[in-house]
């Protein structure tokens, strides 16, 4: 199977690279400065065949149109869009506009223009999954503590994005679901958080592998759980 997985230089998406390739598939990892992807590139030493390292910015298409003209014609059997940004937009009075717009440029058009771009090659496959990893603190019903508005109305709008692919999508027989990876150790989650990359990844592609029909348009959560949105 082959997996184009966005984010993939470090953290959960480079998790995702080494659990896929040890067990035997195929790989496209994209990251924004593929030359500083020092783990990924060692990666590619141990499997060149099964991995392509790739540039691709989730704000700038002309990188999503190069990765679609170099997949040409080939069958993607899941789309991971999972590179994503966290900044403060600092307190209610004093919001920074351009952390918001950055943030809902990266973790909500990103995927979606990552998606749009790859669609073709994601009906070639079949079956295809498309998984939009989302947070938790995208969940509005999960919102009892406030803040972070660039990350949660980032997060809330990809989820809101994802549950209308997931209605569009479905006749051409690709499902999509977005699914929240846990409190993981992680530049991104710290080092207080509760869980260790390899722990999410490993349950994160159970629930990814057995995914159907039935679970796309939904919210998942790394445990199993459903997340209300
Ligand atoms: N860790 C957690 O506890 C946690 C909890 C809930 C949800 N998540 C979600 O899980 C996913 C992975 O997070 P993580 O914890 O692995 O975070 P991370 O370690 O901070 O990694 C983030 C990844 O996204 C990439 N990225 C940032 N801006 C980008 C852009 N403009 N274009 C392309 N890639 C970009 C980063 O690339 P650079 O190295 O170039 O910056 C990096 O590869 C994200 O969607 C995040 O929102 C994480």
């Amino acid at each position: 199977m082959l997996y184009l997985i966005t984010g993939a230089n470090r953290g959960i998406g480079l998790g995702f690279v080494g659990q896929l390739l040890a067990r035997g598939d195929s790989v496209v990892a994209t990251a924004r400065r593929p030359d500083e992807a020092d783990e990924l590139q060692r990666l590619a030493e141990r499997h060149p065949d099964r991995l392509e390292i790739v540039e691709l910015d989730l704000g700038r298409q002309d990188t999503i149109d190069e990765v679609a003209d170099l997949l040409g014609e080939r069958p993607l059997d899941v789309l991971i869009n999972n590179g994503a940004t966290m900044q403060g937009a600092g307190p209610f009075e004093e919001l920074n506009d351009s952390i918001l717009f950055e943030s809902f440029e990266v973790n909500t058009v990103g995927p979606l223009r990552v998606s749009r771009a790859l669609l073709p090659n994601l009906e070639r496959a079949e079956g295809a999954k498309i998984v939009n990893i989302t947070s938790k603190m995208g969940s509005v019903a999960d919102n009892t503590s406030g803040g972070s508005y660039a990350y949660r109305i980032s997060k809330a709008a990809l989820n809101m994005a994802t549950r209308s692919m997931a209605i569009d999508l479905a006749p051409r027989e690709i499902i999509a679901f977005v699914i929240h990876p846990g409190w993981v150790r992680t530049r991104m989650g710290g080092s207080n958080a509760l869980i260790d990359t390899e722990t999410s990844v490993s349950n994160m592609l159970r629930i990814i592998d057995g995914a159907d029909e039935e679970t796309s348009g939904t919210f998942q959560e790394w445990n199993g759980n459903q997340v209300p949105w």
